[in-house]
């Protein structure tokens, strides 16, 4: 287990250095919305108000999974969740594995009693450990959803990461059936496709993080964290594997129009916000932007939530979105 702590603070050190932020351009500012100089409305009139899981929610962005697990991990979880509470703002969790697997509290409900809260674990995971791990993640922290993440290349790339797939699908669609609340399948920057996302709905799953190419990479992570020279000869081309997050979500709205989408991966600002709700998505996730704060203070992670929505008002005001269904239908280039 000390293997896991480790690993968490080591993640948690690598995602602030730019350099393991994708190296090429995102691709957000290749779409260019119609500017309106007639928005024919007051800037402070603009609702950014949105519906997330059958409940209101201030704005519709949330804080993208993040690691618990480790010796900050709590007072990171705490600051976030006094945040998310504050703001009625979403927070996705991080992998509760570790907390899990050690019978540790997890006391993030505490500090966000009607925040909408989502649980997290490893498609691998649930497919070693069942359905049980799974409900124990959700009734740990009386999460809202639980998300649950797919990450091939990173395990590939950290050294004992798991190499067995087999059955994933299986125990995604197990959690699917059972489970009492939604279930939120993400990549964790490499990006889930049409062909994908077909699968995950013709398995039951309504909702999907694209978690694309663009911001943190994970490959770029663990390749850093890999001390072997044969595994980061093999790993090397794999660097920018992926798509990017701009170029999947409208391909994944136009071949599963039902399904729910989260935008996810390299979203930066309030316009990144706007951009991914225009191509298709009811939500979007940031986590690194969040990390540098979360360490700080609850204050701090509220100060970006404002900087955040207040950016998005602005792409509205500038768009003539006088709220959030006038966005989806902006003119764009
Ligand atoms: C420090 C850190 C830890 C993360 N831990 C998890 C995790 O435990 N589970 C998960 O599903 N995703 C995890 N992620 C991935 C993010 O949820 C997200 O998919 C990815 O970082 C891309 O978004 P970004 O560009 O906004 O950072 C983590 C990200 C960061 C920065």
């Amino acid at each position: 287990m000390t293997d896991i702590r480790n690993r968490k603070a080591d993640h948690i050190a690598l995602a602030l250095q730019p350099k393991h932020q994708a190296q090429q351009s995102s691709g957000f500012d290749r779409l260019r919305f119609e500017p309106n100089p007639l928005p024919q409305m007051a800037l402070e009139d603009i609702n950014l108000g949105s519906q997330f899981l059958d409940q209101a929610v201030a704005a519709p962005f949330l804080i993208g999974a993040m690691t618990g697990g480790c010796d900050n991990g709590d007072l990171i979880n705490q600051h976030l969740a006094e945040a998310a509470q504050a703001c009625a703002i979403p927070m996705a969790l991080g992998s509760q594995r570790a907390a899990l697997e050690q019978g540790l509290a997890q006391n993030v409900r505490r500090w966000a009693p009607t925040a909408i809260l989502l649980g997290n674990l490893g498609a691998t995971q649930i497919q070693q450990q069942g359905l049980d791990l799974a409900k124990r993640a959700v009734d740990s922290v009386q999460a809202n959803g639980l998300m649950i993440h797919l990450n091939p290349l990173q395990e590939l790339i950290q050294p004992n990461g798991d190499r067995d797939w087999n059955l994933v699908l299986e125990a995604i669609q197990h959690c699917a059936v059972e489970l009492e609340v939604p279930i939120i399948v993400k990549e964790v920057g490499a990006g889930i496709g049409p062909a994908s996302a077909k699968k995950l709905m013709d398995a039951g799953v309504n909702w999907v993080e694209v978690a694309g190419r663009g911001g943190t990479s994970w490959a770029s992570i663990e390749l850093d964290r890999n001390g072997s020279e044969r595994e980061r000869e093999i790993a090397a081309p794999f660097i920018d594997w992926g798509m990017d997050t701009i170029e999947l979500l409208p391909a994944v709205h136009a071949a599963c129009p039902s399904l729910g989408l989260i935008g996810s991966g390299g979203v930066r600002h309030g316009l990144d916000i706007a951009r991914c709700i225009r191509l298709g998505a009811q939500m979007t996730a940031l986590a690194q932007p969040f990390l540098a704060p979360a360490l700080e203070s609850a204050e701090a992670v509220v100060e970006k939530m404002s900087t955040l929505q207040e950016q998005l008002r602005w792409a509205m005001f500038l768009t003539g979105s006088q709220d959030i269904s006038d966005l989806r239908k902006a003119p764009i280039q």
